[in-house]
């Protein structure tokens, strides 16, 4: 597999839109919906915060609109958790299940949207994490109502990466009235200089 088209990155190989392989699997697709054509850059910003905080051993991780799945990849990788993708486009789970064999990993992918997860299967999950997630603002509320499920399920910890639309600030203000939460910056120096913005909710 050629490394010119691939991102050597925190012990991964990350998938550029350049690779022959994702070049083949685009052409034999009509399209992506919901913009799960790429690696997105706030998901660089959330492995970082990762590897600064840790999620406990053993624990079962959902993350929502995988896309590529590069998030739960690394924590596959670098954590010992149990980590699951899903994502509402069919379309991603070839790029995500590429990047997982070119990974040596497994991670389970399932079609669905964030309205399909209901409290008895969310409580079944210690943390949730998601990047890049809410870019329309039709949005917001579903997200919301998954992000109240998830804390009212018993979830402790959920975080969700953005370059900071204008969505995602509606989200960060509502929560702030709802949950115990937080923003916080983080600034990536490799593979580019990037800042970017992680809303960090915690259960009670
Ligand atoms: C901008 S991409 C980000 C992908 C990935 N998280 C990343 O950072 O590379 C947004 C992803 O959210 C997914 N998505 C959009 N609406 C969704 C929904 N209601 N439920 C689940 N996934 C959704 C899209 O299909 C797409 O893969």
């Amino acid at each position: 597999m050629s490394e010119q088209h691939i991102i050597n990155h925190c012990g991964l190989k990350i998938l550029r839109s350049t690779h022959p392989e994702v070049r083949k699997i685009k052409r034999l697709q009509q399209g992506h919906s919901a913009h799960g054509n790429k690696v997105w850059r706030s998901s660089f910003a959330l492995i970082d915060y990762l590897e600064t905080y840790p999620f406990k051993a053993k624990s079962k991780v959902l993350e929502i609109g995988c896309g590529w799945g590069l998030s739960g990849l690394f924590l596959t990788k670098n954590q010992d958790v149990n980590v699951t993708g899903i994502d509402i486009d069919s379309s991603v789970q070839p790029y995500f299940e590429l990047q997982n064999s070119i990974n040596g990993c497994e991670v389970e992918f399932q079609e669905r949207s964030f309205e399909t997860l209901y409290e008895n299967e969310l409580n079944d999950y210690q943390y949730i994490i998601g990047s890049d997630v809410c870019f329309w603002d039709e949005m917001t509320n579903p997200l919301l109502d998954l992000l109240q499920r998830a804390i009212k399920s018993g979830v402790e910890k959920i975080l969700i990466a953005d370059p900071g639309r204008p969505p995602f600030w509606q989200l960060t203000e509502i929560c702030s009235q709802k949950f115990n939460s937080e923003v916080v910056s983080r600034r990536i120096h490799t593979p580019w200089k990037s800042e970017k913005y992680i809303l960090v909710i915690r259960g009670d």
